[in-house]
């Protein structure tokens, strides 16, 4: 029997070299804002972010704690905007320097309830690093400290981002052929 046919792979935005480089140059940022830091807890929003948190948190010179938290839209357009907690957080975060790790922000419902919950908690500083921003899309404001890139409206994949669970593992980010 022949091989399925491959569909075409997404066509380059952002190389994985240009997408370390500039994570060193976060990671940088990060380690100079935090220097005084005993030890900072490292929050992933799952999936998407687990493969930039990854190669984030290696670059840190202070002692990181790692969790995630994970959510959900509803989908529905009788609730636009609603956010559905899927995982809480683990750890306690209490007096404690939190840095929130997001593949892409979008229209910003998502980490505008996820940065409501955690203040509630009442950290010591909570910032928020995101790899990707499309400032295009955004319906409620919401405030990054460290960015990675910001793109323009188009539906992109890899590097952890996928389209209906396909394509996360994608080595670059890429935009999704349209047919
Ligand atoms: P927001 O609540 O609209 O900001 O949505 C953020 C979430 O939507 C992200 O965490 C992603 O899971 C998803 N998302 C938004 N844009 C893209 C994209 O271009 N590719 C893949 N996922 C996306
Ligand atoms: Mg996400």
């Amino acid at each position: 029997m022949a091989p399925a046919a491959r569909e075409p792979l997404p066509e380059p935005l952002l190389s994985r070299e240009k997408i370390l480089r500039r994570i060193g140059e976060l990671a940088a940022d990060i380690a100079r804002d935090l220097a005084h830091c005993e030890e900072l807890v490292c929050l992933g929003v799952l999936k998407g972010s687990v493969f930039f948190l990854v190669d984030l948190v290696r670059e840190l010179p202070m002692p990181v704690a790692v969790d995630f938290f994970q959510t959900a839209s509803y989908g529905s357009s009788s609730s636009p905007g609603e956010v559905l907690i899927r995982k809480d957080v683990d750890l306690p975060l209490r007096g404690r320097d939190v840095l929130l790790v997001e593949d892409i922000v979008d229209t910003g419902h998502t980490l505008n309830t996820i940065l409501s919950i955690l203040r509630l908690r009442e950290p010591r500083s909570l910032r928020l690093c995101t790899l990707l921003d499309k400032p295009s899309r955004r319906e409620v404001e919401v405030p990054i400290d460290y960015l990675g890139f910001s793109i323009e409206d188009r539906f992109v994949v890899g590097y952890g981002l996928d389209y209906g669970e396909r394509w996360r593992n994608l080595p670059y980010i890429g935009v999704v052929p349209t047919p």
